[in-house]
C-alpha cells in the first residue's frame, strides 16, 4: 500500500522522445541564430545524415532504423561568425514510396505488407531499401550516403541534392562505416555475399569516380554475424563476429524483416579473426565470451606484433529490441543497456582458438563514439569523445571525453539536452591530439529545438550554439567536410 503522504514525483526533464518524430519539412537559411563564438579557423560543413519520417500514409515504421533518410548540413563560418543550416530528404527509391503513402522497400524492422505470391517473387526481387541514413563518407570529391543494404548513394555536398547509386557493393550486406585507406585516399569496407555459398568480403574502392570495389580478403561463413562496423590497425583487417548469427535462407523464406531473422547464439563466444591488408591472409579466429557492438573505436599494433582493438560493447544485442519506436516513444522515455569501452589484445602468433585478453577501459562506457580520425585511426592514441547516460539505463544525455592515458573523463552535460554524436575537427596546425572542436547535434526535448552545438575537445567548455528552427531527430552519424 502507498503511504497516504505520496504525492507524484516531482517533474524531472523532458524525456527526448521528441527525437523521434518525423521531421517532413526541408529547408535552406542562410543564417541561424548563434549564441558565443566559433573560433576563427573553423570554416566548412558538419554533414549528418538520419531518420527523418517514420510514416508513410497510414503504414508505420516499426524501428528507429527504418525511418527515412534526410541529409543535415551546418554551414561553419569562424571568419565570419555565422552558421547556416539546411534539411532535405535523400530522393530514394525508398522515400519516393513512402511520400506516395506505403512502404514499398524492405528496411532493417519493417517489411512492406506482402501477400504470399509477392513474398515468393521477393525472392528474385527482394526489394532492398536504398534509405542511407545511418552515415555518409567524402571518398574523393564526391559524398555517399550509406547504409548496410549494397545501395550507397551518392548526393551533393552543397545542395544536398540526390545524385544517384554510388557504386556496386560486392555483397547483399554491408557497413556504414568504412575506414579511410591512408595510402591511396580510397575506401575499406566489409561485405556479406549470401547465397548457396556465404562469404564475408572485404573490399577497397578507389577514389576515382569510376572506380570499381576490389576485394582484397575473403572468408567462408555458414551463419554470418550481424556486424555494423570492423576494426583496421596498421596490419590487418579486424573481424569481429558476435554470436547474433542468421541462416541467410531465413531472410528469404521466414517472412520476417531483416533484423528478426538473426539469433542470439551466446555458446558460440565472440570471434576476431585477423586479415593481413598486405596480402589479404588470415588467423584466426581468436575467441572470447560472448558480447556484442555496434561500434569499434579504434584499434593498432603494439611493438611485440599484438593487436590492440577498443569497442563500444555490450552483454548481448537485447539493444536492437530496445531500438523499436514503441519502445522509445514509451512516457518516461527510453530504457537501454549502457555500454561499456572495452580493449581486446590478440596475439596473432597464438594459435586459433585461443582466448584473447578482454580488459574495461571505460564503464559507463561510450555509445557513437569519435576519435581524432584524421591522425589517430589505425595508431596509438591518447583521446575518445562519445555519449553516455547520466544514470544507468537512461537515454544517452551526456557527452563524455576520455583520456585513456590518465585513465580520467570529463563530461558536459544540459538536463532536458539530448546531444548526438560528437564529432572531432582538429585545428589546423594543430600539436596536441585534441586541439580542436567538438561539433554535436543537441535536442532542447521541453523547447522541441536542435541546437549545432561547439564545445572545446580539450576540455568539453562550450563555444558556441546555433539554434535550428526546430527539432532533428535523433540521427546517427555524420562528417566534417572542410
Ligand atoms: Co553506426
Amino acid at each position: 500500500m502507498e503511504p497516504a503522504t505520496a504525492r507524484p514525483k516531482a517533474p524531472t526533464a523532458a524525456p527526448p522522445t521528441v527525437g523521434f518524430s518525423s521531421l517532413e519539412n526541408e529547408v535552406q537559411l542562410d543564417s541561424i541564430p548563434l549564441e558565443g563564438e566559433l573560433p576563427g579557423w573553423l570554416e566548412g560543413s558538419l554533414l549528418r545524415t538520419g531518420p527523418s519520417k517514420f510514416e508513410a500514409g497510414e503504414q508505420r515504421f516499426r524501428h528507429w532504423f527504418d525511418g527515412q533518410a534526410m541529409l543535415h548540413r551546418f554551414g561553419l563560418s569562424g571568419g565570419e561568425g555565422s552558421v547556416s543550416y539546411a534539411g532535405r530528404f535523400l530522393e530514394t527509391k525508398a522515400y519516393a514510396a513512402a511520400s506516395a503513402g506505403r512502404i514499398g522497400y524492405s528496411e532493417f524492422a519493417t517489411d512492406p505488407c506482402r501477400g504470399l505470391f509477392k513474398r515468393m517473387m521477393s525472392i528474385f526481387d527482394p526489394g532492398i531499401s536504398d534509405n542511407c541514413n545511418v552515415n555518409l563518407t567524402k571518398l574523393g570529391e564526391r559524398y555517399i550516403a550509406m547504409t548496410e543494404t549494397p545501395i550507397p548513394v551518392q548526393f551533393d555536398g552543397e545542395t544536398l541534392a540526390t545524385v544517384g547509386v554510388a557504386y556496386d557493393v560486392p555483397g547483399m550486406l554491408t557497413t556504414a562505416h568504412p575506414h579511410l585507406e591512408r595510402a591511396t585516399g580510397g575506401m575499406l569496407n566489409y561485405a556479406a555475399k549470401l547465397g548457396l555459398r556465404n562469404e564475408y568480403r572485404f573490399f577497397h574502392l578507389a577514389p576515382e569516380p569510376d572506380a570499381r570495389p576490389e576485394v582484397v580478403a575473403s572468408m567462408p561463413v555458414t551463419h554470418p554475424a550481424y556486424m555494423h562496423s570492423f576494426g583496421l590497425s596498421q596490419r590487418w583487417l579486424i573481424l569481429a563476429e558476435f554470436p547474433f548469427v542468421v541462416d541467410p535462407k531465413r531472410i528469404l523464406l521466414s517472412g520476417r524483416p531483416f533484423i528478426e531473422n538473426f539469433r542470439w547464439e551466446p555458446e558460440r563466444g565472440t570471434r576476431f579473426t585477423l586479415f593481413d591488408r598486405q596480402d589479404g591472409t588470415r588467423v584466426g579466429p581468436f575467441t572470447a565470451e560472448p558480447f556484442f557492438c555496434f561500434h569499434h573505436l579504434n584499434a593498432f599494433d603494439v611493438e611485440d606484433g599484438a593487436v590492440v582493438i577498443d569497442m563500444q560493447t555490450y552483454e548481448d544485442a537485447s539493444l536492437i529490441d530496445q531500438l523499436y519506436l514503441d519502445e522509445l516513444r514509451a512516457p518516461g522515455g527510453p530504457r537501454i543497456p549502457t555500454p561499456r569501452v572495452e580493449r581486446i589484445t590478440i596475439d596473432p602468433g597464438a594459435p586459433a582458438g585461443s582466448l584473447a585478453r578482454r580488459e574495461t577501459l571505460l564503464d559507463p562506457g561510450f555509445e557513437l563514439g569519435r576519435i581524432n580520425y584524421g591522425r589517430c585511426n589505425e595508431r596509438p592514441y591518447r583521446y575518445a569523445w562519445g555519449l553516455t547516460p547520466s544514470e544507468p539505463g537512461g537515454w544517452l544525455d551526456t557527452i563524455g571525453r576520455a583520456d585513456f592515458e590518465a585513465r580520467r573523463t570529463t563530461s558536459w552535460r544540459e538536463p532536458g539536452s539530448y546531444p548526438g554524436e560528437p564529432v572531432f575537427v582538429a585545428r589546423p596546425g594543430a600539436e596536441g591530439e585534441d586541439d580542436g572542436v567538438l561539433l554535436s547535434v543537441v535536442l532542447d526535448a521541453a523547447a522541441e529545438r536542435s541546437f549545432l552545438l561547439v564545445l572545446d575537445a580539450s576540455d568539453l567548455s562550450e563555444l558556441a550554439r546555433a539554434v535550428a528552427p526546430h527539432h532533428i531527430p535523433f540521427g546517427f552519424h555524420g562528417q566534417f567536410a572542410h
